[in-house]
C-alpha cells in the first residue's frame, strides 16, 4: 500500500464567522497538499469545524436556538468560504458527526478501562454569570475577579482526569529523539525549545469532563452519563476519527495505517498545551508508536495594525466579502506570499491589491499576454523548438521552488516562480522580438525567444498550481497544454516542435481601486 500524505488543519470554532486568520491556515494547507499531489503522492487533506463546547452553548442560548441549529448556520459559512477559496479538502471533520462521536466514546472507554483516567473532586472559583471556572489569570491587577464575571462562588466539583503528568518523561524523550534525527516534532524548529520548557514544567493532570448540569452540548462520557467530555478529547480526536481510526482494543486499523504520520497545520496559540502536550500523550496512551505520531507545522498570526485580530476588527476584513470584491486569486496569493511560514505578519488591504497588481497582473499577466500575442502575430501561434539561453536559469529556479515547498515555505516557492517571470520579461526587453521580426535574417533568433518564453510560461503554469490552481489551469489552456500538471513535467523542453499556442485572454485583470 502506498503511503498517503496526510495533512490536516486546526478545526475552527463555530462560535463566530470565519476570519482571515482561519482562511490563511486553510490556504497554506491547501497549497502544501496541492504541491504533494503535483509530485504524484496520494494525499488526504482533512479540515473541518469544532462545534461543541460551552461558548457555543452560550451563544445559541442567547439567540434562543438549539445549539445544533446554531452551529449548522456557522458551519455553512465556513464551507461556503472554503469552496470560494478553492480549498480542496478530501475529508470534512465536523465534530457533531455520529462517526466522530462513536470514535471519541470508543477512545474514552478504552482509556478508562486501561486505567488512564480517575475521578476527583476539586474546588475552585466559579463565575455564575459566565458559567465557567476561573483561574488566577482571570484576576485583575488588584487580585480580584472583575465585574464582568458577576457573582463568583467557591465551588467543589467532581470531574474526570487524564493522567497526563505520568507521561512527562516519555514526552521529553520523544521530543528530543525527534529533534536528534532531524525530524523535529514541531516546525519551524525554533518552537521546539519553547515546547520543551513547557513540558519540563508540566505537573498536573488534564481535566477531561464537565458535569451535564453545566454543559450538555458535548459528547457524553461512555462510562458516566452524568458528564460530557471537554474539550480536547473531542476536538483533537478529529484527526483520527475522520481518518478511519478504530479505537477498539486490538483493532487492525489497516486502512488508517497508510495515513500515519500526519502533518498538522496549526496556529502558534494552540501548540502549548493542546497539540504539543495533550495530543501526543493521548496518542501514546492509545498505543500509537512514536514513529506514528504527527509533526506540527506551526504558522504565525495575521495581525491588524500590529494588534491581535479581534472579532470586531476581524470582521472588517471578512474573507467572504473580500473574495467578492477582490477575488479568490488575490486573497490566496497575498496570504501565501506576504508572510513567512511560522512568523507573524500585518494584514493590509493595500498590500493585497499591490501584490496582486504588480506580481500577477503586471508580471505574469503581461508575460503571458505579450508572449501569446507576439507568437500569434509573427508565427501564427506556432512554436519552433530551439535551444534556450534561459534553460539553466529556469531549471535552477524550479529547484529553488521545490526546496522551498519541501520546508513548507510557500513564500519562497512563489518568489522562485516570480523570478522566472521577471527574468523572462527582461529577456523580452533585451531581445526586442518586434525588431527581430522585421529582419528575415534574424528569424532563427526570434524562434528562440518565442520558444524560451512559451516554454518558461508552461513551467510557470505548473509551479503556480499549488497557490492558484484556477489561474494555472487557465494559463495552460491558453498555452495549448493539455497534459495534467505534474512535477515530472517541469523539466525544460516539454513543448513539442511546432506546438500550437492559443489566444491571449486576461487571466489576472488588474484590481482598480479608488486610490489608484
Ligand atoms: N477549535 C480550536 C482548534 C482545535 S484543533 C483540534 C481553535 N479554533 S479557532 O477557530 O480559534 O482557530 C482555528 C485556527 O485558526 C487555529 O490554528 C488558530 O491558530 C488559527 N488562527 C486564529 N486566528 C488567527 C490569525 N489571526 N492569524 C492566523 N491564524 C489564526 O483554536
Amino acid at each position: 500500500m502506498s503511503k498517503t500524505f496526510f495533512i490536516t488543519t486546526a478545526i475552527d470554532y463555530t462560535n463566530g464567522a470565519p476570519h482571515i486568520g482561519h482562511a490563511y491556515e486553510k490556504v497554506l494547507a491547501d497549497a502544501i497538499a496541492r504541491h504533494r499531489r503535483l509530485a504524484g503522492e496520494p494525499v488526504f487533506f482533512l479540515t473541518g469545524v469544532d462545534q461543541h463546547g460551552q461558548k457555543v452553548q452560550q451563544s445559541a442560548q442567547k439567540l434562543g436556538v438549539p445549539p445544533g441549529e446554531f452551529v449548522e448556520g456557522i458551519t455553512a459559512k465556513f464551507r461556503a468560504l472554503w469552496k470560494t477559496l478553492d480549498i480542496g479538502f478530501d475529508g470534512w471533520a465536523a465534530t457533531v458527526d455520529p462517526v466522530h462521536k462513536a470514535c471519541v466514546q470508543g477512545m474514552l472507554q478504552r482509556l478508562w478501562d486501561e486505567g488512564h483516567f480517575y475521578k476527583a473532586a476539586r474546588s475552585g472559583y466559579y463565575s455564575v454569570r459566565q458559567e465557567q471556572f476561573l483561574t488566577d489569570k482571570e484576576r485583575g491587577p488588584d487580585g480580584e475577579f472583575g465585574e464582568e464575571w458577576g457573582e463568583v462562588v467557591l465551588v467543589e466539583e467532581e470531574n474526570y482526569y487524564f493522567k497526563l503528568a505520568a507521561h512527562k518523561d516519555w514526552l521529553l524523550d520523544f521530543i528530543d529523539r525527534r529533534s536528534a534525527c532531524g525530524q523535529p516534532f514541531v516546525l519551524p524548529g525554533f518552537r521546539v525549545a519553547e515546547l520543551r520548557n513547557a513540558v519540563e514544567k508540566l505537573s498536573g493532570d488534564l481535566c477531561i469532563s464537565r458535569p451535564k448540569s453545566r454543559l450538555t452540548w458535548g459528547i457524553e462520557l461512555p462510562f458516566d452519563p452524568g458528564f460530557v467530555t471537554y474539550v480536547w478529547f473531542d476536538a483533537l480526536a478529529n484527526y483520527i476519527s475522520f481518518a478511519g481510526y478504530d479505537p477498539a482494543p486490538g483493532a487492525a486499523n489497516e486502512g488508517f495505517k497508510v495515513l500515519r504520520p500526519a502533518l498538522h497545520v496549526i496556529g502558534k496559540d494552540i501548540v502549548i498545551p493542546p497539540h504539543g502536550i495533550y495530543w501526543p500523550v493521548m496518542l501514546h496512551a492509545l498505543g500509537f508508536r512514536d514513529e506514528e505520531l504527527p509533526t506540527l507545522l506551526v504558522h504565525g498570526w495575521w495581525n491588524l495594525g500590529g494588534a491581535k485580530m479581534s472579532k470586531s476588527l476581524g470582521n472588517s476584513v471578512d474573507p467572504a466579502v473580500l473574495a467578492e470584491t477582490h477575488g479568490c486569486a488575490a486573497i490566496r496569493y497575498y496570504l501565501l506570499s506576504d508572510i513567512a511560514t511560522g512568523r507573524d505578519a500585518d494584514f493590509s488591504l493595500e498590500r493585497l491589491v499591490q501584490r496582486y497588481n504588480s506580481d500577477l497582473a503586471n508580471n505574469i499577466g503581461n508575460l503571458l499576454n505579450r508572449t501569446l500575442s507576439m507568437a500569434k502575430r509573427y508565427r501564427g501561434g506556432l512554436v519552433a523548438k530551439r535551444p534556450s539561453p534561459l534553460e539553466d536559469f529556469v531549471a535552477g529556479k524550479v529547484r529553488d521552488w521545490e526546496a522551498a515547498f519541501a520546508v513548507f515555505d510557500a513564500q519562497g516557492a512563489l518568489q522562485a516562480l516570480m523570478d522566472i517571470v521577471t527574468r523572462c520579461n527582461l529577456h523580452v526587453e533585451e531581445t526586442a522580438p518586434w525588431k527581430l521580426a522585421k529582419d528575415p535574417e534574424l528569424s532563427e533568433q526570434l524562434d528562440t525567444v518565442l520558444h524560451t518564453l512559451a516554454e518558461s510560461l508552461r513551467i510557470v503554469s505548473i509551479l503556480l498550481e499549488p497557490a492558484l490552481p484556477r489561474e494555472a489551469a487557465a494559463m495552460r489552456e491558453q498555452l495549448g497544454v493539455s497534459s495534467p500538471p505534474a512535477l515530472s513535467n517541469t523539466a525544460w523542453g516539454g513543448l513539442a516542435d511546432g506546438h500550437q499556442l492559443g489566444d491571449p485572454v486576461p487571466v489576472f485583470p488588474r484590481i482598480e481601486t479608488a486610490a489608484e
